[in-house]
C-alpha cells in the first residue's frame, strides 16, 4: 500500500433474507486524515470532528440507511474522477452521498450542473455553505435525501465513493433510471457484476468508469469489452 493512503476493513451487519449477516468490506482512507483523527485521541480527549467521524462509522456499520461512512474524496482524486468521466459544461453530475459537495463544486467549475444527495443533516448544511462560498449556487443543488431512493433520470454523469455493498445497492435500486449515455465513475470500489470501460489509478487506488450501465445487464456492461 502506498504511503498516502491506507486500506480499512470493516465488518458490517446487514439483513439478508430476513436474517442479520456479517459482511466484510474494504475501503480507503488517507494517512494524513488518519493521523489528524488520531491526534485528539493521543491528547486524551476526542475532538468534535473525531466524534463526528466515529458516529459516521457507527451509522454505517449498524443497520441503517447509510451505505458508506463519511470520508471526503481527496482533491487530486476529485480532479481525476471528473477527467475520467470527461465532465464538461453540457453535463449534469449527480453525486450519491455528496458529503461537503466538493465533487459537485469542482464539476461546476467546469461549467456542469450538479445535484447532490446526502443523508446527514450537518453535511448537507456544510455542502450548501461551500456551494455558496464557491459562487456556484446557480449550478449546484444539494438535497437531504436517501440517495438510494433518489431520481437519477436527469444525470449524465453519476459519481460514487461509497462501499462495495453501497455501489451494489445504489445500482440495483436505481439502474432502471440511469439513461443509456450516462457515465458512472466510482472511486476505490468497482461495481460488482459490471466491467469498467476504463480505469485510472491514483496512489495505487483505482477509479472505475462505466459508460453503459444504463443500457446493459450485469456482467456484459461494456460494448467495448
Ligand atoms: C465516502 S463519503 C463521500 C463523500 C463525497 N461524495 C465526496 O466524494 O467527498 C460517503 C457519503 O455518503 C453519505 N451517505 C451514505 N449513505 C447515504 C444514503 N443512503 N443517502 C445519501 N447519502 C448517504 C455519507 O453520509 C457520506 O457523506
Amino acid at each position: 500500500m502506498c504511503s498516502d493512503f491506507l486500506l480499512y476493513v470493516v465488518i458490517r451487519r446487514e439483513r439478508h433474507e430476513g436474517a442479520h449477516v456479517a459482511t466484510c468490506q474494504a475501503g480507503v482512507t488517507s494517512v494524513p486524515y488518519v493521523h489528524s483523527r488520531l491526534q485528539p485521541l493521543k491528547r486524551g480527549f476526542m475532538s468534535k470532528t473525531a466524534f463526528f467521524q466515529l458516529k459516521s462509522w457507527a451509522r454505517f456499520i449498524l443497520p441503517s440507511r447509510y451505505v458508506a461512512p463519511y470520508h471526503a474524496t481527496p482533491e487530486p482524486v476529485v480532479r481525476r474522477m471528473l477527467q475520467l468521466a470527461r465532465v464538461s459544461a453540457t453535463d449534469t453530475v449527480y453525486d450519491i452521498g455528496c458529503g461537503d459537495a466538493r465533487l459537485l463544486i469542482a464539476a461546476a467549475e467546469r461549467g456542469a450542473r450538479g445535484v447532490g444527495f446526502e443523508l446527514h443533516g450537518s453535511l448537507v448544511q456544510e455542502a450548501r455553505q461551500e456551494v455558496e462560498k464557491a459562487g456556484v449556487g446557480h449550478l449546484v443543488k444539494v438535497f437531504q435525501e436517501d440517495a438510494t431512493k433518489a431520481s437519477l433520470k436527469e444525470a449524465t454523469v453519476i459519481t460514487l465513493y461509497l462501499s462495495d455493498s453501497g455501489n451494489t445497492h445504489v445500482i440495483n435500486n436505481l439502474k432502471q433510471q440511469i439513461q443509456q449515455q450516462t457515465r458512472v465513475v466510482s472511486f476505490a470500489f468497482p461495481i460488482q457484476g459490471y466491467l469498467p470501460d476504463k480505469t485510472d489509478k491514483i496512489h495505487g487506488i483505482d477509479i472505475y468508469l462505466y459508460n453503459n450501465i444504463g443500457l446493459l445487464p450485469p456482467v456484459i456492461s461494456s460494448l467495448t469489452q
